[in-house]
Order: C-alpha cells, then sequence, then structure tokens
C-alpha cells in the first residue's frame, strides 16, 4: 500500500430475500451495479470527494453514507496510518430493493482491501457491512452484503455468529428484475410487517427454504419454481408496490418458474429456466409497467457469481 495508489472497482446489486428467505437469502445480479474509485491518501481519515448518479440524495457525511462507514470500519480495524477518499458512481437508485447501500459499501471494502495487498478474508470484512447497512437502512441485515460480497446464491444461515453459505446455482437458471420508478425505503417497508408469525405460516415458509435449496443443489427447476412462496413479506409489501401481482402473474404467464418482491422493493424478479424465458418475463413485467404509466427498468442475467471485482482505471 503506498499513498497516492488507486483504484476502480464495481460491486454488484443483489436481489435479497427471494421469496422465502426473508432476510436470510439472496443472490448477486450481473447489472446493475456500483462503480467506486479510490485512492490512499497520508492523511488519516475517509473523505468523499463526488457521487454521481443519485441525483444529490445519498449523504456526503462519511459517517452516514454506507461506502464509508464500511471503509472506515475497516481502517480502523487495520490501525491504518493512512486514510483515503472516494468517488462514487450509483447505478441504482436507493430504495429500489436491489441492494443499492450494499454494493456501495462492498464496492468500498473491496477496493480497500485490493489496495491493502487482500489483508482481510471475505468473512472478515462482512460485519463491516453489516454496520453500513445499519448505517444505511438502520437494518443490519447480512442477505444483500454478503450476495454482493460473496457472489453467487447464498443462505445466511446464523447471524450471531455470522455464517454465510454460498448455494451452488444450476447453469440454466437466470433472472429478470424489474425496478419501477417509485421509491420504498427498507426501514418503512419493515415497519409493515407483522412482529410475529403464526407457527403454520412459519413452518411452511421454512419448508419453501428448504425446497428452494434442494432445487438449486439438484437443478430441479420446478421445485425451484414451487418453493418462491413468501407468507413473511410479501402479502404485506405487495401494497407498496403498484400492479405488483400483474406483474409476477405475467412473468409466470410468460413461462417464469416464479417471483416475488427483490429485497424490499418495489423491484420484483422472476427466476427462470434459460435466458429466452428470462427475456419474455422481463418483457412481461415491463408491459405491465407501460400499461400503468410508470416508468420501469428491465435487468435480466444468470445469477452472478463474481462479486465485485477491479475494473480499469481508464
Ligand atoms: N431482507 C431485507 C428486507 C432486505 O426485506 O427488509 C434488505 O437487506
Amino acid at each position: 500500500m503506498e499513498i497516492g495508489n488507486k483504484i476502480k472497482v464495481f460491486a454488484p446489486a443483489t436481489v435479497a430475500n427471494v421469496a422465502c428467505g426473508f432476510d436470510i437469502l439472496g443472490f448477486a445480479i450481473d447489472k446493475p451495479g456500483d462503480e467506486l474509485i479510490m485512492e490512499i491518501t497520508a492523511e488519516k481519515g475517509v473523505v468523499i470527494v463526488d457521487i454521481e448518479g443519485d441525483g444529490g440524495v445519498l449523504p456526503r457525511d462519511p459517517f452516514k453514507n454506507s461506502a464509508t462507514v464500511a471503509i472506515m470500519d475497516y481502517l480502523n480495524f487495520i490501525n491504518a496510518d493512512f486514510g483515503c477518499k472516494v468517488w462514487i458512481k450509483k447505478m441504482m437508485p436507493s430504495g429500489s430493493g436491489l441492494g443499492s447501500s450494499a454494493a456501495s459499501a462492498v464496492a468500498g471494502v473491496f477496493a480497500i482491501n485490493m489496495l491493502c495487498e487482500e489483508k482481510l478474508t471475505r468473512a472478515e470484512m462482512l460485519p463491516f457491512l453489516l454496520n453500513a447497512e445499519k448505517a444505511a437502512c438502520d437494518a443490519a441485515i447480512a442477505d444483500n452484503v454478503a450476495a454482493s460480497l460473496f457472489g453467487g446464491f447464498i443462505l445466511v444461515r446464523s447471524y450471531e455468529p455470522l455464517d454465510v453459505l454460498q448455494i451452488p446455482v444450476p447453469e440454466e437458471l437466470y433472472c429478470a428484475v424489474i425496478n419501477p420508478h417509485i421509491i420504498v425505503l427498507t426501514k418503512d417497508a419493515r415497519e409493515i410487517l407483522p412482529k410475529e408469525i403464526p407457527l403454520g405460516k412459519s413452518l411452511r415458509q421454512s419448508a419453501n427454504v428448504g425446497g428452494i435449496i434442494v432445487g438449486l443443489l439438484r437443478g430441479d427447476y420446478d421445485l425451484i419454481g414451487r418453493s418462491l412462496v413468501d407468507y413473511i413479506a410479501e402479502p404485506y409489501r405487495s401494497s407498496l408496490i403498484p400492479g405488483f401481482y400483474e406483474m409476477k402473474n405475467a412473468a409466470i404467464a410468460a413461462g417464469a418458474l416464479g417471483g416475488s418482491i427483490s429485497g424490499s422493493g418495489p423491484s420484483v424478479f422472476a427466476l427462470c429456466k434459460g435466458k429466452e424465458t428470462a427475456l419474455k418475463a422481463g418483457d412481461a413485467m415491463k408491459a405491465v409497467m407501460d400499461k400503468m404509466g410508470l416508468g420501469a427498468d428491465v435487468y435480466v442475467s444468470k445469477v452472478n457469481s463474481v462479486g465485485p471485482k477491479v475494473l480499469p482505471l481508464g
């Protein structure tokens, strides 16, 4: 690590919950994602030089921005006698349900770790990312940050202690995600959830978590589809997303295995066998938004197995 060293990185967006896995399942997608440039400085502390693409809404105070909260934790942990400055390029809005704050935080710790010759493992950096999520959304949830950091499809088996498992995904699994141009804050989407779950629902929910994992391991697409049922969040949060059931049903009619709300919404995802079906599912969801006169972006990709990566400085 030398003063003046510079790096540019990308960290992917994520789909959290995946219907049945409230706060415990998530996967990374190829697009969108956030970019971050970092330069090491002789002065201690972290400075945000610029944030592009957020319409001015994200905090420039390094103690409040998810990326810099995570970077500061990292620097404190390694007792750094240096600091850094960062430029952040947002490629998805906050409050989209695509893990926007998580992607920025992952880009931040990934960048500082690369500049520090990968001093820490990804698992060691995860607690910094939970603090960042707490700062950004008032909830230290690991599903988005773990999926973006490790890449692939993850299960948060335990929060205390943190135990994150990666689940292999079958080759032809694709995802279509639609991001309607409205904002749903995670904090608000959590507040509308009931504080207790009846026993019967809890049993059905955990059975589906088992089902999706067996489906992923066996490459059993029908089982994956049958398991995409959410008794905990979707019945409540769907009211925050105009046209939610129309989009979900349109995706299924177009051949998707199933779908639900991405993270805390308003984005909606559909899992599909094959790219062609995913493209059709994305188009079908977009047609619902078009009919309602609502703007929306659609992204189709495989599960992103790489996670964050270094980009050319350019
Ligand atoms: N699992 C979270 C939620 C998403 O649904 O509220 C943000 O990590």
